[in-house]
């Protein structure tokens, strides 16, 4: 039992998906978990208390000052009881108090007075999900080191399509459970290029991709989960870094190249997410070039390889290429993971729509003599699984070449 001896307070809040919290309450307490649950006032709409009563086996508290519960556990003491705080599902409302610090009721009240981490699984309509303010509230929070797990994309309850579908119980059991699992990265020093790059044509111009930072920023907070002490060098992207990352933040090729280099030296691993211009323009044209002739010429000259320099300059280091491939994804993949002398590599199909700015994608992982499939997911979930598979590899290869 994976959650034995754990006590969890599971909020709930107001939204459709609350129904799923009662397969969840049912799947923490099997785990081993001592379950308590809080109810917004919103949540009551949509499951009634005495379910959750039934699967918890304890009463559900949802009123702050509860004259009844605040002679058996004090508010207080409840939020020190608790070695951790579920939100599932964390409404837009929820979030965006809790980003406020709001002590209004009993639930945001627990996440003030509790010392330990809080995870929020967000479940709303896809528009409320992509609102600068929903936005700017789950920068806010993941920097203050509330873990979120998803939300997913697909078919809302709403008839809309897209992210804000709330996660199901059994991959929040999951986060749940590898939250509490052994960190099977800690004192590591893990380093990890994200994002794309901007090879500058004239002052307003440049060449560059679509890579988002998503896959990146998802590796770099399953890294630091696992215990990881983790640096990110950021091609330009808007996203935030996860709470205790060091951000150097990059622009060109060549400047990621430099930044990589300097920060190598002392890492253990270092993972390349980041979608790096091949080549950039010979010639950077000091004045805007201005529209003349039918057609112009640019002439572009080859990149370093930043992977590459690496695995050859520090050998010690455990490294993990991406390779972004539309076409013989495993052949492209494993002459990578040969020709750049890497320890593993994580291929991701990018003509399906997924991959490039995505919240979904999949990943075919090489290394010398195995593979794994990680079917189609969250970029959260499939950065945990990823970062898990590394672990063990790592863990093992590091003892051989203790024991060497
Ligand atoms: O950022 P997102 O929107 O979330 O999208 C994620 C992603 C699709 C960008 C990511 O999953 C991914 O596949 N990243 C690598 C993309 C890529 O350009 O791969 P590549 O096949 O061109 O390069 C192979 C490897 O060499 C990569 O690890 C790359 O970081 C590295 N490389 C490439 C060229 C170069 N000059 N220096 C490098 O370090």
């Amino acid at each position: 039992m994976p959650l034995r001896n754990k006590k969890i307070i599971l909020g709930i809040s107001g939204g459709i998906a609350a129904y799923k919290a009662a397969e969840l309450t049912r799947l923490l307490v099997k785990a081993g978990a001592d379950v308590r649950v809080v109810m917004t006032a919103a949540a009551e709409a949509f499951i009634t208390p005495m379910t959750l009563q039934a699967l918890s086996g304890h009463e559900v508290r949802g009123a702050l000052f509860d004259p009844a519960h605040e002679a058996a556990m004090g508010h207080i003491e409840l939020a020190r009881w608790a070695d951790l705080i579920v939100i599932a599902p964390a409404s837009a409302n929820t979030l965006a108090r809790l980003a406020q610090g709001l002590a209004d009721d009993l639930l945001s009240t627990l996440c003030l007075a509790n010392p330990n981490p809080v995870m929020a699984a967000p479940a709303m309509n896809q528009q409320m999900w992509t609102h600068p303010a929903t936005q700017r509230n789950m920068s806010l929070l993941t920097q203050r080191g509330v873990q979120l797990i998803g939300p997913a994309s697909g078919e809302q309850a709403c008839g809309d399509t897209g992210p804000g579908r709330m996660e199901e119980p059994a991959t929040i059991l999951a986060a749940v459970t590898a939250h509490f699992g052994e960190q099977q990265l800690a004192g590591r020093k893990l380093l990890l290029t994200l994002g794309p790059t901007r090879e500058p044509l004239d002052p307003v111009r440049f060449l560059s991709n679509r890579s988002s930072g998503k896959m990146g920023m998802a590796l770099a907070r399953a890294a630091v989960n696992a215990g990881a002490d983790v640096t990110i060098v950021a091609g330009p992207t808007a996203l935030p870094e996860p709470q205790g990352v060091k951000r150097i933040n990059v622009e060109t090729a060549a400047q990621m190249h430099h930044h990589v280099m300097q920060e190598a030296a002392g890492k253990d691993i270092f993972i390349a997410t980041a979608a790096v211009s091949d080549y950039r323009a010979a010639d950077i044209s000091a004045q805007k070039i201005k529209k003349s002739a039918e057609q112009i010429e640019l002439t572009l000259v080859k990149n370093p390889d930043i992977l590459a320099d690496v695995s050859a300059s520090f050998p010690q280091l455990f490294c993990v290429g991406f390779a972004a491939e539309t076409q013989d994804l495993e052949k492209h993949a494993r002459d990578k993971l040969t020709n750049k002398r890497l320890d593993m590599i994580a291929a991701n199909p990018v003509n399906d729509g997924l991959g490039f700015d995505r919240d979904d994608n999949s990943l075919e992982v090489f290394w010398p003599g195995g593979q794994q499939s990680l079917p189609v997911s969250s970029k959260q979930q499939l950065a945990a699984a990823l970062i898990e598979l590394l672990a063990n590899h790592y863990n093992k290869d590091h003892k051989r070449h203790a024991s060497d």
